[in-house]
């Protein structure tokens, strides 16, 4: 999250701003939503292809306005919550995090919450978080042995299921609730469906068995504070951090409220992280000339001492350019979205209250004018001379302005300790299946099975 810059909405005023070029085709009142639905991703290329960087297409009956080029996305992340919102537009997760928390609380008081997280997010806290993935990492290769095979989205998957509970809701979560949360967690997800869009508490099964699993999970936090409260304990994880937080009137919150952003910030960082890490060690296995390089890197530090600390392993250029590049091919979050409250105008287009906005991290990313060599998997772009990333609003997979990724250098050290690791450790070899990207879902990653096989690397 970072400090708005000058926004560049005016009020509309009639007759000036020019609406956005519409995309061909579409049907009346359901415009594009079938081939939405059919390719997301084709639909949202051809939108930029054929209308340039501020295109119109139909959606369930409504505008949507695609935003694309790096002065586009600014355009649109610089512009107010009261005007362009992320609330209103992922309001399916109320029910999840919970009322008056994040996007179901004001964008006054949900970005006093964001704040809170800061200090769970400072050097001294990504110390302990490097040796906690770092730890459960070996703990899980602990009797991989000589040789074998995983299939990388569910070994990533559990992996970092274990590091983000350890990591953001405490050691009591990870030792001793890990089961019953992983039940409860898979409920809350398997609520987010596409009847969200229209009604957040229809009567419909799963969004029973979500309010369920929501209410349990309440019970469980409540229950560790309490302990945490009488004992004197205190963790290094986000749950101490949103214990000891406190809103500008010097008001605590509530245990509703803290059960809601430990929530948020599993949903944020949990499958993003687990399928980049996945998409980097594929990535990599798929390109011998970028494995080599990053592989030497790790075993140039870590072969003698296996010690892996914040310290050396921020300094892991070439990993970290793998993991960027990763992110960059791969955006997990491919669609964001704002709903506009206001009629205003942007980069001198109409936009109209009632439109849905977005960006597409995928689609910016793959555009010649902005990388070079776009489709190409090169984590050399980042390096001296070239810092393609450094162009504001051009790199994309966290986002952008005042909601921008909280959680980007815990996430890229989390994957970069994870790396570093298993290279350090095994050699890899991608099995025979197909690699190809799962489109369903919020969070994109690769489609399962994906084998990988692993051996022991020789002395
Ligand atoms: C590779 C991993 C991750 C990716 C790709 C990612 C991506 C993003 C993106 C694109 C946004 C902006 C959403 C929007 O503008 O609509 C975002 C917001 C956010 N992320 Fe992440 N994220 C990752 C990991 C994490 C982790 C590990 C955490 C926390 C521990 C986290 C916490 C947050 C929070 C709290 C926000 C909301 C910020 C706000 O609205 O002010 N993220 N993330």
């Amino acid at each position: 999250m970072t400090a708005p810059a000058q926004s560049t909405t005016t009020p509309l005023s009639a007759g000036r701003a020019k609406k956005p070029p519409k995309l061909k085709g579409g049907f009346p009142i359901i415009g594009h939503t079938m081939p939405f639905v059919k390719d997301t991703i084709g639909l949202l290329q051809k939108t930029y292809d054929e209308c340039g960087s501020v295109g119109r297409f139909k959606l369930f009956g409504k505008d949507m306005i695609l935003f694309t080029g790096p002065e586009a996305h600014e355009a649109l992340f610089r512009q107010p919550d009261e005007v362009l919102s992320p609330n209103a537009a992922y309001k399916m997760m109320v029910p999840v995090f919970g009322e008056g928390v994040a996007y179901g609380a004001e964008p006054a008081k949900m970005a006093e919450q964001m704040h809170m997280l800061y200090p769970a997010l400072r050097n001294n806290r990504m110390r302990t978080y490097t040796e906690t993935v770092a730890r459960e990492t070996l703990d899980i290769i602990a009797d991989w042995g000589d040789e074998g095979q995983i299939e990388v989205s569910s070994f990533f998957g559990m992996l970092t299921n274990f590091t983000s509970s350890s990591c953001l809701l405490g050691t009591e979560f990870r030792n001793e609730m890990s089961e019953e949360f992983s039940k409860v967690y898979y409920d809350l997800e398997r609520g987010i469906v596409a009847w969200g869009y229209i009604h957040p508490y229809l009567p419909i099964p799963a969004f029973r068995r979500r309010d369920r699993a929501r209410a349990r999970l309440g019970e469980m936090v409540s229950e560790i504070v309490e302990k945490r409260r009488r004992s004197g304990y205190r963790g290094e994880d986000f749950l101490q951090t949103l214990m000891d937080a406190e809103y500008s009137d010097g008001s605590k919150l509530s245990d509703h409220e803290i059960t809601g952003m430990l929530v948020a910030a599993m949903f944020a960082g949990h499958h993003t992280s687990s399928v980049t890490t996945a998409w980097t060690l594929i990535e990599l296995l798929r390109h011998p000339r970028f494995l080599e390089e990053v592989r030497t890197e790790i075993r140039a530090r870590y072969s003698d001492s296996e010690d892996y600390n914040f310290h050396s392993l921020r300094d892991l250029e070439k990993t970290e350019g793998a993991v960027k590049e990763a992110l960059r091919i791969h955006p997990p979050l491919f669609i964001l979205l704002r709903a506009a409250l206001q009629d205003c105008e942007i980069l001198g287009y109409q936009v109209k209250k009632g439109n849905w906005v977005a960006v597409s991290p995928m689609v910016a990313h793959r555009d010649e004018r902005v990388f070079q060599d776009a489709l190409a998997y090169d984590p050399h772009r980042y390096g001296p001379g070239r810092e393609e990333d450094k162009r504001p609003f051009a790199y994309i997979s966290f986002g952008g302005g005042r909601h921008k990724c909280m959680g980007n250098a815990f996430a890229i050290l989390q994957i970069k300790t994870i790396i570093a690791v298993l290279l350090n450790r095994y050699d890899f070899e991608l099995g025979d299946d197909p690699v190809e990207t799962d489109f369903q879902g919020l969070v994109l990653g690769p489609k399962p099975p994906i084998t990988v096989r692993y051996k022991r690397r020789r002395a």
